[in-house]
């Protein structure tokens, strides 16, 4: 009996399939409860006492053999299936991928642009590289005006007519150059500056220039469109319009919000006023339309532009614009977003 039980042993070991029908009738003729095992264990009382020590062992160690075989090819056979589908099992967990990190300019610039698309504008886009014109000139700020020394930028020494824009204010050209009234268009964009920098001001930043053109647009349209971009940017409905000076719009007009003074944080932010400055805006001056071929007599429009630098500043309270172009991984991993 104890050789017949050896033999087994050395069938059960040198056993193999893969092919789930022969495992499985495999595992019931050794493991079943008709199984040999089954036979076996209960002939154990018939067994002699002297012998009945290692036919013990012999039929436990048959039945770990089966046991390891069973297991060893059932897990080969699903690991094999799980790789045969595309997809392996559909029914397994899914792997968790973490959201990555986006640049908190990112972020605050596609808000603002879902907030005007929702609005019926379009986004549109001009060259960093401007010339003279299109920077300038069209803007209603001619050579030697002095409003160019609100904006000194970095020229090309062998063609002053190439320079980095100042402002998105360029692309409200470019646009009315090419399109037809009615237009609704925002530009966002990288503008430069020859300013000194420091934690407040950098030599290059973001804008988000907007201009819409059409028969009878208002004042009234401008402050309503800003009020509905505040409310949805910061939940802030509250602003006020402060008269100032821009040469291609008039009249000019810079954009405040009102704030509140809630916190200390509130006090700091807004110097203690509860209001805050986010861009100017105003009536696109009649000269720059000419200038863009549009006709003044028979069109309107307002234009805004507002700095995305120094919102992202506000909403995620960054204490120095440098920040934004450091590229250190410890700041930048902090913000996450789906827009
Ligand atoms: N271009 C101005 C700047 O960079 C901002 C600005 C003011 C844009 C008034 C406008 C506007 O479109 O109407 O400071």
């Amino acid at each position: 009996m104890i050789e017949t039980i050896k033999k087994h042993i050395a069938e059960v070991q040198a056993f193999s399939s893969t092919k789930k029908e022969e495992i499985e009738n495999f595992r019931i003729k050794y493991l079943g409860k008709k199984g040999l095992l089954n036979d076996f264990f209960a002939e154990f009382k018939n067994v002699a006492n002297d012998q009945k020590k290692e036919f013990g062992q012999v039929i436990n160690s048959l039945k770990k053999s089966a046991e390891d075989k069973v297991n060893e090819l059932k897990e080969s056979l699903e690991s094999k299936e799980e790789t045969k589908g595309i997809y392996g099992d559909l029914s397994r967990p899914g792997e968790i991928i973490p959201l990555g990190s986006r640049h908190p300019i990112s972020i605050v610039k596609n808000k603002i642009i879902d907030i005007f698309l929702r609005i019926g504008f379009n986004v549109s886009e001009g060259p960093e590289i401007e010339d003279d014109w299109h920077n300038f000139t069209a803007l209603n700020l001619p050579e030697y005006h002095p409003a160019r020394d609100m904006q000194d930028t970095f020229f090309i020494q062998t063609n002053p007519d190439v320079l980095l824009r100042t402002h998105t204010s360029s692309v409200q050209v470019r646009y009315m150059e090419n399109n037809k009234p009615p237009i609704r268009t925002i530009s966002p964009g990288r503008v430069y500056r020859n300013e000194a920098i420091s934690a407040r001001s950098h030599c290059f930043f973001h804008q988000v220039e907007g201009l819409y053109v059409d028969k009878g647009v208002s004042f009234a349209d401008l402050k309503q469109t800003l009020q509905y971009f505040t409310t949805e940017m910061f939940g802030k409905s509250k602003i006020r319009l402060r008269p100032s000076y821009f040469p291609f719009t008039e009249p000019s007009a810079e954009v405040d919000v009102y704030w509140g003074l809630e916190t200390e944080a509130d006090y700091r932010i807004t110097k203690g006023t509860g209001w805050l400055e986010i861009g100017g805006c105003g009536m696109v001056d009649p000269n720059v339309l000419k200038n863009c071929g549009i006709d003044p007599e028979e069109y309107s429009g307002f234009a805004f532009g507002v700095g995305v630098d120094r919102i992202a500043m506000l909403l995620h309270q960054i204490p120095d614009i440098r920040m934004f172009s450091e590229n250190d991984v410890r700041f930048l991993e902090q913000f996450k977003s789906v827009l």
